[in-house]
């Protein structure tokens, strides 16, 4: 396992849209398993194949949502594709791809995903919350698509404060 680059805003690599995985072979596994250790390394919560410069439709999410003492899991997401959605959050949201910046952005509260596993597998993940936000994000940038599309201004650091009141104030 490696860690891989990750590419930022204003990289035309974010704005394709990206091919569908048809290998289920080790040169997906790998990449697989580096997005893993990329996006546990950088604190985030999702990161997408396009981020590290590979375009093709693969995406890694961690799934914060675990019984009390559990770890959290990863989940591996190859062609995903958003099957059912209801609900409504609004909230602060990032990128690994725009590091330090924030924005209100609109997703569902909860999210039902068909997907590939790492070996070509069918199987289905239901979100809430944060990983809910997390299927989405990562899903859109599969089609050159980043949350800075979405929002109305990039937060201030009084407005996030704001938003999360005393936690926001360190
Ligand atoms: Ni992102």
């Amino acid at each position: 396992m490696a860690l891989r680059n990750i590419l930022k805003q204003g990289d035309e690599a974010l704005a394709k849209r990206c091919r569908p995985v048809t290998d289920f072979n080790a040169r997906l596994h790998e990449l697989l398993d580096d997005m893993a250790e990329t996006m546990l390394s950088a604190n985030g919560v999702g990161l997408a194949a396009p981020q590290v410069g590979v375009l093709r439709r693969a995406v890694v999410v961690l799934e914060t949502n675990v019984p009390e003492g559990e770890p959290d899991r990863v989940i591996e997401m190859v062609n995903p594709q958003i099957i059912d959605a209801d609900g409504e959050q609004d909230g602060p949201e990032g990128c690994l791809s725009v590091p330090g910046s924030y924005g209100m952005v609109k997703r569902p509260s909860r999210v039902r995903v068909k997907a590939q596993d790492r070996n070509g597998g069918w199987f289905e993940a239901e979100g809430t919350g944060l990983t809910a936000r997390a299927f989405c994000h990562e899903i859109d940038h599969l089609d050159g698509h980043l949350f800075t599309e979405l929002c109305d201004h990039i937060l201030s650091d009084e407005e996030l404060a704001a938003y999360y009141g005393s936690e926001g104030d360190e």
